[in-house]
């Protein structure tokens, strides 16, 4: 079967500059930065919080996602995590479709992020008012739509998915004949069609990280670099996908690093992953895949300026102030409920639901 991209014009995404969002944060003395985490640590204590970090932001808030007993993973991990721990707040360190997600599956519970400035540009790509009429105009299609979109997107699907599950989900419908509406990213919906052969229709939004990663230079540096094994997140366009030797979620490409014998790992991801990267594989070694242009020339350099925006000092401020909490309205979120349960109970009809796919 093949994907057929047949959508309206979708709006074009203005992203900031990664390295402007990381020269726009306070640069903290080592005594200012050790006193921001002690506060932080008496913060999520008396507030009965935990924080919760994706892969991508800043080392120091995974650190202290880690030592606080909090979590660091996907963003599916994040749902289930946030979902099963019973804290009354739940710090999002990562972009708002994230702290949505965590607010829909647990509407009695203050979710908190950093900054709701962190947006993501599959969400904005993909505006409920283009999209609502758009699945209504393919009333036999199967709604499957990305985590990385708005409650409001969420609401008019039938499943939400992440990357760790797209393909598994997609293909367990095409077995029962069904044809799918896929949205957002058009390179995570190419993938999916290309390993199940189900039939597709794709919106064409698409990651600024991701979109940026070159396979002529990939190619190259595999060159140079013989025994490096190269990993890539699926919302890469197809040329890169198609050098690696392990495509997978930002979990499943951890799992490969460990996994695989190789010493060297290309790694077409944003860089944020490498603090997990490397303590998963110590003794191993971590090359940036190459993007478009360098340094001031390049948008993102493989790190999402919206991740970027997360700091200590806005962990801190949120917890003191209650600051950027996340309000999704009762409607929306009791529809976009349905569609996002039956991602976690997907997840869990699958033996290995995270771990070791890629
Ligand atoms: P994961 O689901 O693999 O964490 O990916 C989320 C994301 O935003 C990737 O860019
Ligand atoms: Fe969105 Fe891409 Fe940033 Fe992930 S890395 S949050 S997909 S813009």
């Amino acid at each position: 079967m093949t994907a057929r991209i047949d959508i309206p014009a979708i709006p074009v995404v203005k992203a900031p500059q990664t390295a402007e969002v990381l020269a726009s944060l306070p640069v903290l003395s080592d005594a200012e930065r050790a006193a921001l985490v002690a506060r932080i640590k008496r913060l999520l204590e008396e507030q009965d919080a935990v924080l919760i970090a994706h892969y991508y932001v800043d080392a120091e808030i995974q650190r202290l996602a880690e030592e606080t007993g909090g979590y660091v993973s996907d963003s599916l991990d994040m749902a289930r995590f946030g979902h099963e721990h019973p804290a009354r707040t739940l710090v999002i360190a990562g972009v708002r479709f994230m702290g949505e997600t965590a607010k829909i599956l647990n509407p009695e519970k203050r979710v908190l992020m950093p900054t709701l400035e962190a947006e993501c540009s599959l969400d904005l790509s993909c505006p409920a008012a283009e999209f609502v009429p758009f699945c209504d105009a393919h009333p036999d299609h199967t709604v499957v739509v990305y985590s990385n979109t708005s409650a409001e997107v969420k609401a008019r699907a039938d499943y939400v998915v992440t990357s760790s599950i797209a393909v598994k989900l997609v293909d367990h419908l095409r077995k029962q004949g069904k044809k799918i509406l896929w949205a957002p990213d058009k390179h995570l919906g190419a993938y999916i069609n290309s390993v199940t052969g189900a039939d597709m229709l794709i919106w064409p939004g698409s990651c600024v990280v991701h979109d940026a990663f070159k396979a002529d230079a990939l190619a190259a540096l595999k060159k140079e670099r013989p025994g490096a094994a190269v990993l890539v997140h699926p919302e890469s366009p197809a040329a890169v996908i198609a050098l690696a030797d392990a495509v997978g979620s930002t979990t499943q490409l951890i799992e490969a690093a460990k996994r695989l014998p190789n010493k060297e790992f290309i790694v077409a991801t944003d860089s944020g992953i490498f603090y997990k990267m490397q303590q998963a594989a110590p003794e191993k070694t971590f090359l940036e895949a190459p993007t478009a242009g360098k340094g001031p020339s390049c948008m993102a350099c493989a790190h999402c300026p919206w991740m970027a925006m997360n700091s200590l000092a806005r962990v801190a401020v949120a917890l003191e102030t209650g600051a950027n909490e996340i309000h999704v309205e009762e409607e929306i979120r009791r529809k976009a409920l349905r569609a996002t349960q039956r991602m976690l109970d997907f997840a869990k009809t699958l033996k290995a639901p995270v771990l070791g796919d890629a």
